[in-house]
């Protein structure tokens, strides 16, 4: 089974992006041909400034490799050094109806996050499912915000096989029921643009400072303590087995609990959690980063130049043939 998912380089990763996406990711690629790449391009929805890019861009890649996406086991790569994407994508924009774009709520919630109302901003499904007919996907990993756009690349494959003969597989969304919105320290979904992170590389103070801040109800604490909907409860479970998640119900239900210090065990369990991919993170330098992603891009390459070339000739516009 072909595997592919990608992530915007658009700030810290924080644990709903590891949690959600990358940790599945890496555990695809043991036994699994996983495909993962940082999409740079549908960056320049939001991002402005080229240094920043840059930055963020590479922060990502590292980020990644620290996490334990291994390049020899996986194809990993740069969206934008598969320049083919952008061809697919006007191949696939002449079959897109207005109306599918029109539906898809990650345009509406970014506008109203103040991100500028823009064509690429509009048509930015059409490029990620472009992402994905182009490498032949089955299955694509990602938090539940992204299953509509999934669910378009899908909808595309099909017109497209309908409208000009067999060329793309047709991919499937992968989606964790049991994690499929890790919560922010607000309770709502955790996002960069809401402000309520717990970033994976940060310094123990700020780690502690965003955990001591996370939301709690005012529960007696001689009173069993709810786990439904409670930030708390659903953050620990993210790091325990079934048996440490069924203790750790066991421990809300009893009376005695307090928030606080199962707040400091939290902090205590990410912070170990997460120890050796820092050191390794720390270790990660910029030139070793660059070669193994202008491996990638040969061997992403390769796979997408099949497709293209079944999408040229289907469409069309290989005259010469
Ligand atoms: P953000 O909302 O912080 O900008 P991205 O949109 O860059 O995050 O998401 C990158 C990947 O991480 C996507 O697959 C997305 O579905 C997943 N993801 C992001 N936030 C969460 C979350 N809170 N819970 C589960 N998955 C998430
Ligand atoms: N839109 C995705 C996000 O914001 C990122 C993405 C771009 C992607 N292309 C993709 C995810 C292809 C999976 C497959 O998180």
């Amino acid at each position: 089974m072909r595997v592919l998912s990608g992530i915007q380089p658009s700030g810290s990763l924080h644990i709903g992006n590891y949690f959600g996406m990358m940790k599945r990711m890496i555990d695809y690629q043991e036994n699994q041909e996983l495909f993962c790449f940082v999409v740079n391009l549908h960056a320049l929805t939001s991002t402005f400034d080229a240094e920043r890019l840059r930055k963020q861009t590479y922060d990502a890649l590292g980020d990644f490799l620290a996490l334990g996406l291994n390049p020899d086991k996986s194809i990993f790569w740069v969206q934008s050094d598969v320049p083919e994407v952008t061809e697919l994508t006007w191949y696939l924009s002449n079959i897109t109806g207005m109306g599918l774009l029109e539906r898809c709520h990650s345009y509406k919630d970014k506008l109203a996050k103040g991100i500028p109302a823009s064509h690429g901003l509009f048509s930015y499904p059409v490029l990620m499912a472009a992402d994905i007919l182009l490498y032949g996907a089955d299955r694509v990993p990602v938090g539940k915000d992204q299953k509509q756009h999934v669910e378009v690349a899908r909808d595309l494959a099909l017109r497209f096989n309908s409208t000009y003969g067999e060329t793309f597989v047709v991919p499937e969304p992968d989606i964790e029921d049991t994690i499929a919105t890790v919560p922010g320290l607000d309770g709502q979904k955790m996002s960069k643009s809401y402000g309520n992170t717990i970033e994976i590389f940060v310094d123990q103070d700020n780690l502690r400072s965003k955990i001591m801040s996370i939301k709690t109800d005012s529960t007696p604490v001689n009173e069993p303590k709810p786990t439904q909907g409670n930030i708390l409860f659903d953050l620990y479970t993210l790091f325990l087995d079934e048996q440490g998640k069924a203790e750790l119900k066991e421990r809300f239900l009893a009376p005695g609990l307090r928030y606080g210090d199962i707040k400091k065990e939290l902090l205590n369990t990410i912070w170990e959690y997460f120890e050796p991919y820092r050191e390794k993170r720390a270790h990660i330098q910029k030139d070793d980063v660059i070669d193994i992603l202008k491996a990638g891009a040969v061997k992403a390459r390769t796979v997408a130049s099949e497709y293209l070339a079944k999408a040229r000739h289907n469409v069309g516009v290989d005259y010469f043939n």
